[in-house]
């Protein structure tokens, strides 16, 4: 790596691993809104705990189906608000009734109302609020200063005629070594392709090598583009390439994974998954979005599970302790992208120290409609592919025998799956052959 890279002061890299409030890093990540929870998981009205950069906080919906997010601990006497039950209107602590609304106004003191009306204590009582918004059927958490920018409508959330599912880990270490993943390019030969060799029993053969990596920055996150020994300088992998999302998230096409930081040493990981339904299957509409959460240990042997796509990357995240200490590490010429994130990031907190909007910010409701991104594969999610033509292809095909990102999907959500995309499970047979989703592909 030249040299200005390896002497940048790692001191200031400690900063950017910091999560909590009244650190200089944890003020520029309230600057943005954060993926919290699926909305089908309050359905219902009720109350679901959330801590989220350190903050203990009470997410809720109450009976008039408004959403709001409080501290965890009553504002009277700290009872725990994620045992409180939901009113027309806000949430009701469980100890002496205190009852809050969204915007931290407390509405009524049972007690206190009756018994001593004109003191109207009531009135001086604030409780920490926060504001929440549904979209993409994720619900999302602002807990930074006025004005609050929009939340992000990127464009795959209104992709038409997708099955969609949202899957959750906790991830015992910081958020930030999480989302340095999102622009590593190289890590797929090795913790994907070649590790699921290895975990399969065989030696080889190994994947296509990547021979060239290249990132560049755009207004909402960086790109980053390979050339393995397979490809050219043609290839969507080059032309195109994968979205490092500003300022958490992986975007591959199918699906986006969302970097969450629960506190400096845990992460809420949370991915937003697409699969495009076959023709004959269109118009497909999904009223909700089902949302799992899956384990990242195995139960027996306390080992982290290997077996899946973001179970590897997981492992790989652990595997750099709570907190990567990158005063240990030693890059090479594919972590530049790396470093162009973390200088980003430390370029934005001057920003911010100035007044300024950090990276990637929006403000503007016209720009923020379906925002485009670069998409490899675009005509795969957008106009789809017959039911036969899916079959044809390996990658699609791999896909419908079984989820192959996250371990754990409930039944249901598989059966709801296929029921989406009009396939049963005895047409999906595995078949014995690798498939390799970064190989060459016609489908431009
Ligand atoms: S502790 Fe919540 S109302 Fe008393
Ligand atoms: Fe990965």
């Amino acid at each position: 790596m030249p040299d200005d890279i390896q002497n940048e002061a790692r001191s200031r890299w400690e900063a950017l691993s910091q999560t909590g409030a009244g650190t200089p890093m944890g003020e520029l990540l309230r600057r943005y809104w954060w993926p919290i929870a699926g909305a089908s998981e309050l359905a219902e009205p009720g109350t679901k705990p959330v801590r989220l950069m350190g903050e203990d906080l009470v997410l809720y919906k109450d009976l008039g189906g408004r959403y709001g997010l409080l501290d965890r601990h009553c504002r009277h006497r700290r009872a725990d608000l994620s045992y409180g039950f939901v009113e027309a209107c806000g949430l009701r602590c469980n100890y002496h009734g205190w009852l809050y609304d969204s915007d931290g106004s407390c509405l009524a003191q049972p007690y206190e109302d009756l018994a001593h009306p004109e003191a109207r204590l009531k009135d001086e009582v604030r409780i920490k609020a926060y504001p929440v918004e549904a979209l993409g059927g994720l619900l999302w958490a602002y807990l930074g200063p006025e004005p609050r920018p929009l939340v992000p409508d990127w464009e795959f959330f209104s992709w038409k005629n997708g099955f969609r599912q949202i899957v959750k880990a906790e991830i015992p270490c910081n958020w930030f070594q999480c989302q340095e993943n999102s622009i590593d390019p190289v890590h797929f030969e090795w913790t994907h392709s070649n590790w699921s060799v290895r975990l399969a029993g065989a030696a080889g053969p190994y994947s296509p090598q990547h021979v060239k990596v290249d990132f560049s920055e755009f207004d909402y996150g960086f790109q980053y583009k390979r050339i393995r020994t397979d490809t050219s300088a043609e290839d969507r992998l080059w032309t195109i390439g994968r979205v490092c999302l500003w300022p958490n998230g992986l975007f591959t096409g199918n699906h986006v994974e969302f970097r969450v930081p629960i506190d400096d040493e845990n992460t809420l990981s949370v991915m937003w998954h697409f699969s495009r339904v076959p023709h004959e299957q269109e118009p497909y509409v999904q009223n909700s979005i089902p949302t799992w959460q899956g384990p990242i240990s195995d139960p027996v042997t306390g080992r982290w599970i290997t077996s899946h796509v973001m179970n590897q990357d997981f492992v790989t995240w652990v595997g750099q302790g709570k907190v990567a200490d990158r005063s240990k590490e030693y890059l090479g010429p594919s972590d530049r992208g790396i470093v162009m994130i973390r200088r980003r990031f430390l370029n934005d907190l001057e920003a911010i120290k100035d007044g300024k909007d950090p990276k990637g910010v929006i403000r503007d409701p016209e720009v923020n409609r379906a925002i485009a991104l670069p998409v490899a594969e675009r005509k795969n999610f957008i106009e789809g592919f017959s039911r036969a033509e899916i079959m044809r292809d390996p990658f699609s095909r791999r896909n419908l025998q079984g989820y192959i990102f996250q371990t754990g999907q409930p039944p249901e959500v598989r059966e709801a799956f296929l029921a989406a995309m009009g396939f049963s499970e005895a047409e999906l047979e595995p078949e014995p052959q690798a498939f390799d989703p970064l190989a060459p592909a016609p489908r431009t």
